[in-house]
């Protein structure tokens, strides 16, 4: 048989041929196209061929080759369509799996649940700086000249200044607002306080509290006591008992710490609460005399109650996270739990 005759067989061979994977495509190519490929027996076969027929011959050979040419990269081309197993291609139609969306940070949904109890009470927000001076975070809240929370152990001073700190209470946000306003004032202050503790599971250097502050004629302790009782209620449940214990606070007088019953069922409810069923949740106290007097109220006309709660804690028992210092690490593990509230 001459190359053209040869060349015609393998022609109609070529156009028969049904190319359905990645691999009969490459075994097509190395069949035709390869370095022992049937294109070599026909390279020989031209150059075997009489001179006078190369012409016409070398046509017939471009053609061919073209042709085979053309069934590779077509192959190639249906294979991808076809979705063939090793070529990965991209699904269309396949769903995005969605945009990752936000949550809010727990002690922001805490410090906003808290606020909005407090604000249907009649309160309003203020904020005061955190960097402060003595005056503010303990002078004007009668803090003895040698209050050992004055000590360097506990506060933070800004640039050795002894008088520049930053507050280890959102109590200096009273005194400033004493300062400003008139009585009667209804006043929440929350922000970031800061002390120089070990960073433990239960402490940190720093955190969150929410001030409140109620100036008035005639306020009396069962004011305080009411208004704690229903916070608690508002946040806690309906039917949720709190206790006053006494306390010491230098600017208020007198002072109590709140517990919320929390229960006694699980083993859990015995280690939160050290075995007595509750747990603290606040300080409080009627505002001194002498603080008013300090912030230029007459304490003879007006009188008040004040009281400072932890955002971490309550949050630390609204969800009941062991670690304080998971809310500020960032894990995204323990965040994403939260997306979702409000
Ligand atoms: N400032 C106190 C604290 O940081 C809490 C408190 C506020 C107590 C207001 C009484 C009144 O612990």
């Amino acid at each position: 048989m001459g190359l053209k005759e040869q060349l015609a067989q393998w022609t109609a061979e070529v156009l028969a041929v049904q190319l359905k994977t990645a691999d009969e495509v490459e075994a097509f190519r190395i069949h035709w196209l390869g370095r022992k490929g049937k294109m070599k027996e026909v390279m020989a076969m031209f150059k075997a061929a009489p001179d006078e027929e190369k012409r016409d011959l070398g046509k017939l050979i471009n053609e061919f080759k073209q042709r085979v040419e053309h069934c590779v990269v077509e192959g190639s081309a249906i294979d991808v369509q076809s979705g063939g197993e090793d070529k990965q291609q991209y699904d269309w139609t396949r769903p995005d799996g969605g945009v990752p969306v936000g949550a809010h940070h727990p002690l922001s949904v805490v410090r906003r649940e808290i606020i909005s109890i407090l604000e249907r009470m009649g309160f309003v927000v203020s904020e005061g700086p955190e960097i402060e001076d003595d005056w503010h975070v303990f002078s004007g809240l009668n803090f003895p000249e040698e209050h050992p929370a004055r000590d360097m152990q506990d506060t933070f001073f800004v640039n050795r200044s002894p008088d520049m700190l930053l507050r280890t209470h959102t109590s200096s946000v009273q005194v400033r607002e004493m300062e400003k306003r008139e009585p009667p004032m209804r006043i929440i202050m929350p922000g970031r306080v800061f002390r120089n503790e070990a960073i433990s599971a239960r402490a940190h250097c720093m955190f969150h509290q929410i001030e409140g502050l109620y100036i008035d004629k005639g306020v009396s302790f069962s004011d305080l006591k009411q208004t704690l009782l229903r916070f608690a209620q508002e946040f806690f449940g309906s039917d949720t008992k709190i206790r006053l214990r006494p306390s010491y606070f230098p600017f208020t007088e007198p002072s109590a710490e709140v517990d919320v019953y929390w229960g006694l069922k699980t083993e859990v409810d015995k280690r939160i609460t050290k075995g007595t069923g509750w747990l603290e949740i606040l300080g409080c106290g009627m505002v001194d005399p002498a603080v008013l007097e300090a912030s230029g109220i007459d304490s003879r006309d007006y009188g008040g109650f004040a009281f400072g709660l932890g955002i971490e804690r309550i949050a630390m028992l609204k969800y009941q996270v062991a670690d304080l210092r998971a809310f500020f690490e960032s894990d995204m593990r323990f965040l994403e739990q939260f997306q979702g509230e409000q």
